[in-house]
């Protein structure tokens, strides 16, 4: 089994580069589905999660060519509409391509994603919502089978949450759909506009992405398009983090300061200091990090789930008492206890809310990744902990940060890879 060696205590400093978004070049292969033609899409990461949806797309029929960071993706022969349940495991945001799939043949049979390890990731706003635009849905032994009798129909949806997912999913299909689609309620994050922008460029009609109220005007046929992924801002924070607990100093180089706005006062209450140029920011760590008072993860643009687990390893060693409520997902303070192993002092509460006594320094432990996010918090904490750190199930560390291993070596870390 695979396993990263981590010797920590070591300053970070340096430059690095940021790799494209997994969670916007997700949507947006998917999204190559629903368009006719030749799309290259670039600065795309090269992780395990992009593979999967590699998989997919040249399951449907599509051919997919990889060249460096750019995946030109043809889908003039898609001809086949369903996804069998080994390639939907495989990485279960690929409900995605379902929106894609009612697009482009006004069906689509597809296995339900199932939970994972952060929770319970149901998908019924994506599923009442296609109901909505006239998709006749059956739902028999975890196969989710569509078809859309009468078209799918452009209608006036209102999410109850402003679920990501699901706004992406809506947008996929009813840029399909006959007539005028408008999300209330929509998710902001900056992957959505990502996606629109994308779209747009072949020839879709969409407006108000990156607000709460987004319009899509359905097109009978979209040509392809060429585009580039935005900088992944949860990678960008994952580097920030190394820096903020090394006492280092870090410059990240593509980084987007807007995608980061609620993000970079959190690290400047623990005594960071930053500068900023065109598309690269500057960290500066404190000696010691101070506590921080209290984060509560919320939909963009609030704090974001996906670097919660981040902070927490911050608290863990900030001067004093700290407090991270956790509101998006049921299960998201599980590698805690993988970082009590390594000195830390935090108790969680109903699984939601983790009150972290920071103590000066964490000490090396073996202990194992439990998602993603909570196995590249992990890391972070073994850069920074006194002696070695081994880390174990790293396929979950590498679905959305390519040779973490690599990148934080450029940067002055003692971090290997061995296998066996
Ligand atoms: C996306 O997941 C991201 N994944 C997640 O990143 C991210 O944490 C999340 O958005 C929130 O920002 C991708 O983009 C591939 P949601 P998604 O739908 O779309 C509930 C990572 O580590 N909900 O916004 O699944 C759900 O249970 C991953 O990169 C329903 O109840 O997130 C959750 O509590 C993890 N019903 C909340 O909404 C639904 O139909 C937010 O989920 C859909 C969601």
């Amino acid at each position: 089994m695979e396993k990263l060696i981590i010797n920590g205590g070591r300053r970070l400093c340096g430059e690095v580069r940021l790799q494209g978004a997994k969670n916007s070049v997700l949507p947006i292969l998917a999204a190559t589905v629903a368009v006719n033609g030749i799309s290259v899409i670039h600065n795309c990461p090269y992780l395990s999660d992009v593979d999967a949806a590699v998989q997919i797309l040249r399951h449907i029929g599509c051919r997919v060519d990889i060249e460096g960071e750019t995946i030109v993706v043809d889908s003039t022969s898609v001809s086949v509409w369903e996804i069998p349940e080994t390639l939907m495991r495989e990485m279960r945001s690929s409900i995605i391509f379902l929106g894609a799939l009612l697009s482009r043949f006004g069906r689509g049979v597809v296995a339900a994603p199932g939970g994972c390890e952060i929770g319970l990731r149901p998908i019924d706003y994506h599923l009442d919502a296609f109901r909505k635009m006239g998709v006749v849905i059956g739902e028999n032994g975890g196969i989710i089978d569509c078809t859309c009798p009468n078209g799918i129909s452009g209608k006036r949806l209102s999410l109850n949450f402003p679920s990501v997912g699901a706004t992406e999913n809506i947008i996929l299909a009813s840029i399909g759909a006959e007539g005028e689609t408008v999300i209330s309620n929509a998710a902001r994050e900056p992957e959505i506009k990502d996606l629109a922008d994308f779209l747009n460029r072949c020839g879709a009609d969409i407006r108000g992405a990156g607000g709460s109220t987004v319009t899509i005007r359905g097109a009978s046929s979209l040509h392809s398009a060429e585009h580039s992924i935005i900088p992944d801002r949860i990678i960008a924070s994952t580097y920030m983090a190394s820096a903020a607990c090394t006492g280092g100093k870090i410059t990240v180089l593509g980084a987007e300061k807007k995608h980061l706005s609620s993000v970079i006062p959190v690290f400047e209450e623990a005594g960071c200091r930053f500068r900023y140029d065109e598309n690269r920011i500057e960290i500066t760590a404190p000696e010691r990090l101070r506590r921080i008072r209290y984060v509560k993860t919320t939909p963009y643009p609030g704090f974001p789930t996906d670097s919660q687990s981040l902070i927490t390893v911050m608290a863990s060693i900030g001067s004093g008492t700290s407090i991270i409520s956790e509101s998006i997902f049921e299960n998201r303070f599980r590698f805690v206890p993988e970082l009590i192993r390594m000195g830390a002092d935090i108790r969680v509460e109903n699984g939601c809310l983790a009150i972290a006594e920071g103590v000066e320094k964490l000490h090396g432990a073996n202990v194992a990744a439990t998602d993603l996010r909570g196995g590249t918090a992990l890391v972070v904490a073994g850069l920074c902990a006194d002696g070695e750190t081994q880390i174990e199930k790293t396929a979950y560390i590498y679905r959305g940060f390519y040779d973490i291993e690599k990148y934080f070596s450029i940067l002055g870390a003692d971090i290997r890879k061995v296998n066996g």
